[in-house]
This record gives C-alpha cells, structure tokens and sequence, in this order.
C-alpha cells in the first residue's frame, strides 16, 4: 500500500475510505479558496460523496492507473497529491495536488512532489512526469518550476476556470533529467 515518509512532519499515505470525513472537513473549510482552481470540488458536498470519491481513486490505485495519496502534516490532513494516471507504454505520467489554505508557504506541496517523483522514477521505473496547471495559477506554476520541471509550452485553453477556458502550460521532468 502507498506510503512515503517525506520527513520528521511530512507523510503521504494513500487516501483510503475511512478517511471519508476528516477528507471532507478539508475540503469543505477550504471550498472557497479551492473551487477556483479545483471546480470538482464544488461536486462533493457530503462526506457520503467525498466517500464515493476515495472509493474510485482505491479502484484506480488498484488498477496501477495512479493514486491520490493524503498530505499529512503533524497529523494534521493538510491537502492531497496524485499521480491522474500512468500511461505505461510511454511510462509517463501527471501530477496534481492541492493544500487546504492554511497550510501554503511551508513548501509542504514542493517536499511531497519531490518524495512522489523519486517514487515514481525510482519505484515505477517512469520515464516523465508532467505538470500542466493554468497559467495564471502563478503559485502551482511556481511549484513545477522550484522542483527544476522544464516548460514545455502552451496548452491552449484547456482549462475552463470559473466559466471560461483559460491556458495552461505544460511542464515535464524527464528522469534522464536527474541524471544532468
Ligand atoms: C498550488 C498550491 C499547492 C501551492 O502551495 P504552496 O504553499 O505555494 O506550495 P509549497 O507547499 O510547495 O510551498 C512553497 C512556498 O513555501 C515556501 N517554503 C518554505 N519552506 C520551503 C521549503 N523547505 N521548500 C520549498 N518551499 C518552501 C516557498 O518559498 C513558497 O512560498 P512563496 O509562495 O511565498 O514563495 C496551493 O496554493 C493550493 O493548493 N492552491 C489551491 C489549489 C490549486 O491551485 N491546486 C493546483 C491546481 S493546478
């Protein structure tokens, strides 16, 4: 089962049904603040649902297509990261995350990419990863680019962000790229 031991603080551990209600506490205190960059998050609005939700992510881990693990930090639920998907043929993958408000500015995402990377480099034998946030999330762009990802380019509205399309930009870590 999915666990990584980022530091003395910092765990991500596979989100797992249980964890139905403390998951919906996150999100339900942070929906404001989220549903700009997370609209489906505006979808879950009980814990019932946000079950349903973990449910199919615990599908999708068991079926090697990616995870979306918890952010623990001092205990405390601070956020979630993922990996959307792995496309094995190409050995590529996505990563996604999102913090609840008060936990920005401790570099919690930044520490969890870098743990999630190695894994998946290193365990999964992956070949890429990529990072593709709208543009004008100028803190996710800033994660991709702290953790040395290149910019790849311009992905043309592909984002529709409070009722309009907006661009994203595809960044990607090549695990070649460690290696330079
Ligand atoms: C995107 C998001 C995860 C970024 O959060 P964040 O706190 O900026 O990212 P990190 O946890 O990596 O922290 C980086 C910040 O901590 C600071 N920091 C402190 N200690 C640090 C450390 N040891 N390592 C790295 N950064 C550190 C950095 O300087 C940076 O602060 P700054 O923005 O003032 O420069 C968060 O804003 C979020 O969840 N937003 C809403 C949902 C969302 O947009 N999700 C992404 C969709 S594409």
């Amino acid at each position: 089962m999915f666990n990584l031991k980022v530091d003395e603080d910092l765990q991500l551990d596979l989100l797992k049904e249980h964890r139905a209600e403390i998951f919906f506490a996150l999100l339900d205190r942070n929906r404001e603040y989220l549903e700009i960059w997370v609209p489906w998050v505006s979808r879950i609005k009980s814990s019932a649902k946000a079950g349903e939700l973990i449910k199919s992510w615990e599908r999708q881990y068991a079926r090697n297509d990616g995870l979306v693990a918890g952010i623990w930090f001092k205990g405390e639920l601070a956020g979630i990261i993922n990996l959307n998907y792995v496309h094995w043929q190409n050995r590529c993958t996505n990563i996604g995350y999102w913090l609840g408000e008060p936990y920005q500015g401790r570099g919690i995402v930044t520490k969890s990419c870098r743990a999630l990377i190695n894994y998946a480099f290193q365990e999964k034998e992956l070949h890429r990863i990529e990072i593709d946030p709208p543009a004008a999330n100028l803190k996710s762009c800033a994660v991709a680019e702290r953790l040395g990802f290149s910019k790849e380019g311009i992905l043309r509205k592909k984002w529709l962000v409070q009722g309009e399309y907006v661009d994203g930009v595809l960044y990607s870590l090549l695990a070649e790229d460690r290696e330079k």
